[in-house]
């Protein structure tokens, strides 16, 4: 695989491709002025990022769009040179909720298509306006799941033209193998996004998803913000990890990079999250270096095998996908 800056599209099973690195945008409302999503992406596609990843359930997506929007106005980039990934929320699982929330992320964004649409996660909530319902006692509602289903009505919205690929993300391989094994199925996911890293590798998963043509795209691969809200911080946090260190010493390369290089050279997306200029830049400067295979050897034994991100609010969830080994 020759990747470059100027060129890092790999193929996806239906015929589209996907840029192997995208700028991840999800940032705590609460704590993220107004206007710094849409000033990030603006950054990211300057110093060559064409790969977004978004979600309306992020609150920010109407942002994404302007920046993109922006960007081909001003004639940086043609619509057909960025992808979007953007993805379907669980209180909208049940088919009759699928296009017309594929239709809300387009008027957020403004755009007239996404390139990709995913299964945010493979459980069902109550469907309705409240994005966490939950009943008197804080107890979550969930919602009868049924995934072939919902993978019906996405295949209608592609062949109306609203969204180019589709996908699934933190499906394990039960869930996976539902939707592979779906009789009459028209269009195969072309990706699974889920937590991929140093200390959290997939290699049995990366292996299941490479058999059937599914791209991995790795989220947190920088090992999140490690906001204790929402993050299992039993583990270090990776960017100090001392031989992700010394390999950056060794290329003049940071953590950072090195961990995203990891996961470019064995083929998974990479979608770094930052709203910070400089680290915008840096995680992009991925394609002057490589890693020798004994290097690659040593950051796999990295693995700890303990998600950033486990969920565990939702384990009760008759779909929970993490209770598998894989
Ligand atoms: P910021 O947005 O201020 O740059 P992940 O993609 O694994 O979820 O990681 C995202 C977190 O890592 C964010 O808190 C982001 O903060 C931070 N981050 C992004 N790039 C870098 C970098 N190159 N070095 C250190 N921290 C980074």
């Amino acid at each position: 695989m020759d990747l470059s800056a100027a060129d890092h599209r790999i193929p996806l099973s239906d015929g589209n491709s996907i840029p192997i690195i995208g700028l991840g945008t999800y940032s705590d409302p609460k704590l993220t002025p107004k206007g710094v999503c849409a000033t990030s992406v603006k950054a990211a596609i300057d110093v060559g990022y064409r790969h977004i990843d978004g979600a309306y359930v992020y609150r920010n997506e109407h942002e994404v769009g302007e920046a993109i929007r922006e960007k081909i106005a001003e004639g940086v980039v043609r619509r057909e040179d960025i992808f979007y990934c953007g993805k379907l929320w669980c209180t909208a699982l049940d088919p009759d909720h699928v296009r017309p929330s594929l239709e809300k992320t387009l008027k957020l964004l403004q755009l007239d298509y996404v390139d990709l649409y995913i299964i945010e996660l493979p459980m069902a909530f109550k469907p309705g306006d409240l994005l966490y319902p939950r009943d008197e006692n804080g107890k979550y509602i969930y919602h009868k799941t049924n995934l072939c289903a919902t993978w019906e009505a996405l295949e209608a919205c592609k062949d109306a033209g609203l969204v180019k690929s589709l996908g699934v993300s933190n499906f394990n391989r039960r869930q996976l193998e539902l939707i592979l094994n779906k009789p009459g199925l028209k269009y195969k996911p072309v990706s699974n996004q889920v937590e991929c890293h140093p200390y959290f590798i997939q290699t049995k998963l990366l292996k299941f998803c490479r058999q059937h043509d599914i791209v991995i795209v790795g989220y947190s691969p920088l090992g999140t913000s490690r906001d204790p809200s929402w993050v299992n911080l039993s583990s270090p946090p990776l960017l100090k990890d001392p031989l992700l260190n010394s390999l950056g010493k060794k290329y003049n390369k940071t953590a950072a990079q090195v961990a995203l290089r990891f996961n470019v050279q064995r083929g998974v997306v990479v979608i770094p999250k930052s709203f910070n200029p400089e680290r915008i830049k840096d995680n992009f400067q991925i394609f002057d270096f490589s890693l020798t295979e004994e290097e690659m050897k040593n950051v796999e034994a990295l693995n700890k095998n303990v998600r950033f991100v486990e969920l565990r609010m939702w384990s009760d969830h008759p779909e929970y996908p993490f209770h598998d080994e894989y």
